[in-house]
């Protein structure tokens, strides 16, 4: 089985959203530090572009979860496979996620993160697909593009770990 991929949002429209809401987040985050947490791998493409466009001082940490369940549909059950290296305790911390689809393994993780006492917690995702949404408590303060329910790759998302490095974000189309 072979897959096509078709572009769904080009290079040049993506680096102008993310533009748009890096200074969107200097704006609001002015006369503070953000400390971004980037959610490896998929968020990694996207976190970088985004902290190049904001003028407030940033720091970054990285952690990894997986989730509990098959490969298909994630439990809501999340493990962290690897932790922050910082402490979270009175900085202004925002998530950075490459897809929020059911919304389970960010409604975990916020749930986890807000125990570390942030001064603030906020999400920030490069897309979304709100008609994938079971938990409809995930708020997402920062969202580049919503898309229909079509599996897509690109800008760090993968199919079975190819495709993250594209510039673009594409829709996968299997061919038999
Ligand atoms: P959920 O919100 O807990 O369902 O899980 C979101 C995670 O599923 C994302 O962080 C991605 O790793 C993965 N995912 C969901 N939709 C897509 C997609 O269209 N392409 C690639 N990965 C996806
Ligand atoms: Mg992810």
């Amino acid at each position: 089985m072979s897959e096509k991929i078709s572009v769904l949002i080009d290079e040049a429209t993506i680096d102008a959203k993310i533009r748009q809401i890096g200074e969107e987040i200097s704006r609001e985050y002015a006369g503070k530090e953000v400390h971004m947490i980037g959610v490896l791998k998929g968020g990694v493409y996207f976190m970088c572009s985004l902290s190049q466009c904001i003028t407030v001082p940033v720091s970054l940490d990285f952690m990894s979860v997986s989730s509990y369940g098959d490969d298909t549909k994630s439990s809501g059950v999340v493990k962290i496979v690897k932790d922050l290296d910082q402490s979270l305790e009175g900085k202004d911390v925002i998530i950075v996620e490459d897809i929020i689809d059911s919304g389970r393994t960010l409604s975990y993780l916020i749930q986890i993160l807000k125990k570390r006492n942030p001064a603030s917690l906020r999400l920030c995702t490069l897309l979304d697909k709100p008609d994938r949404r079971v938990v409809p408590d995930v708020n997402v303060d920062y969202c580049c593009f919503q898309i229909p329910d079509e599996f897509v790759v690109g800008y760090g998302l993968d199919y079975q770990q190819k495709y993250r490095n594209l510039p673009y974000i594409g829709v996968v189309e299997l061919e038999g």
